[in-house]
């Protein structure tokens, strides 16, 4: 897109062309058009609005948008099929990844600094510098540290316990001596539960790389006696001034096998671990095939894992603003540092977007816990629930940035 085509241009161009034509497939009253709406007040401006279903119904004039305002995208590093699929639906032509002709770059990994210095004011990615301050397991646990320290441990009591290794071996093993837990083992930048182990002896931990030991929450709050955890879609769209949306929709993702106490069963990660990955190797995995059945097998949707507990007389309104708290101190936590890098390498406002998935689990008394922050959380759609949420999250996610 160049320079002329900026968003002020568009917003000159859509009023300039009000009158219809009779072509078929010409955008007609552009004020018409599924895909704009109008905000601003007095000076109009318009916003582009995404739509979930255009991926199936493959509209033609949905893609017009797009093709229109000739608005072009870039994947680099990634394959997100569910973004290519929600941008090509609405018009965007795809551009190769070292191409520099790009509104939207998608990446799967952080930038460099030279490359956010490049980029102009009709360009957007999708991470803000040094987010890895959230999405390093290190880094959040000492930027939720240092949070404890300044504002008090109660008020920033949103993380298990945690200790880095072998810096605070000292400190953990005292803590040890007075709880023998468990533990749990994880590698500080790592996912989908690779190398994540339960431990009841510090000799049980191998010390070869920089590793995480945290307390091990032994009270999840279970359904039919299954630990789950919850994958929530946070947006930030900006971190000076901090503007965070919270996705409303989220998935509940439940361990293959019946939750157990016993030190026996510690070595069991398809009974301790909830991750997906994990568990879709047990063969006790039972996925659904109907998108509109949402509390069957081992991925459900957060609203219905709500539902359910709400029958059960729990306090889910409650549950629900405890969860705000945690993500809203767990994102100030690190708004410095990212507001920071942002003044020092990206040259325009609202180029840096970012969508992270928190990993929150729920204790008995109905506590949430952060269990880690990920960075480009999964898109993929393996089960027809997957597709349904996602979709209609990433399409919002577009209309918001
Ligand atoms: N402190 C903890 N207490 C109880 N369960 C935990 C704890 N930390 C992690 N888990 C379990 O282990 C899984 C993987 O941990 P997580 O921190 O999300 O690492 P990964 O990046 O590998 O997904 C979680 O989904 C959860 O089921
Ligand atoms: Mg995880």
């Amino acid at each position: 897109m160049k320079q002329q085509d900026m968003p002020v241009g568009m917003a000159r161009d859509l009023e300039e062309t009000g009158s219809s034509s009779e072509e078929e497939e010409e955008m007609e009253g552009p004020e018409e058009h599924p895909c704009i709406m109008w905000t601003g007040g007095f000076r109009r401006i318009p916003i582009m609005v995404f739509h979930a279903e255009a991926i199936l119904t493959k509209d033609s004039y949905i893609r017009l948008i797009g093709e229109r305002y000739r608005l072009s995208f870039k994947i680099v590093r990634t394959d997100s099929r569910l973004v290519r699929s929600i941008l090509s639906a609405h018009g965007f032509r795809e551009v190769h990844p070292s191409s520099n002709e790009y509104n939207l770059m998608w990446t799967g990994s952080h930038l460099k600094p030279y490359v956010l210095r490049t980029l102009t004011d009709i360009q957007k990615v999708n991470h803000f510098p040094r987010s890895y301050e959230l999405t390093r397991k290190d880094r959040l646990y000492k930027n939720i540290s240092r949070m404890q320290q300044i504002y008090g441990f109660k008020t920033f009591h949103v993380l298990p316990q945690t200790f880095i290794l072998p810096a605070e071996y000292q400190e953990f093993y005292n803590s040890y001596s007075k709880d023998r837990g468990p533990w749990i083992v994880k590698p500080v930048a790592s996912s989908r539960g690779r190398g994540v182990y339960l431990i009841n002896n510090p000799n049980q931990i191998s010390l070869e790389e920089n590793i995480l030991v945290s307390r091990y929450i032994n009270n999840p709050l279970l359904i039919d006696d299954f630990k789950f955890d919850v994958r929530l879609y946070v947006l930030v769209t900006s971190y000076d001034p901090l503007v965070i949306y919270l996705y409303e929709e989220g998935l509940a993702r439940f361990a293959t096998v019946r939750y157990d106490q016993g030190a026996k069963n510690i070595k069991n990660q398809f009974m301790h671990l909830t991750n997906y990955s994990v568990n879709k190797k047990s063969g006790d995995y039972v996925s659904c095939d109907d998108p509109e059945v949402e509390d069957y097998g081992n991925k459900w949707s957060m609203s219905a894992m709500l539902r359910y507990l709400k029958q059960e007389g729990k306090d889910t309104t409650a549950l629900m603003a405890s969860v705000e708290d945690l993500i809203i101190k767990t994102v100030v936590s690190a708004e410095l540092a990212i507001a920071a890098a942002c003044k020092a390498f990206v040259p325009h406002r609202g180029v840096c977007f970012e969508l992270y998935g928190f990993d929150v689990l729920i204790d008995s008394a109905l506590k949430p816990w952060l269990l880690e922050v990920n960075l480009s959380p999964s898109l993929a759609c393996d089960a027809p629930l997957d597709l349904k949420i996602k979709a209609s999250m990433i399409s919002d996610m577009f209309t918001l940035v």
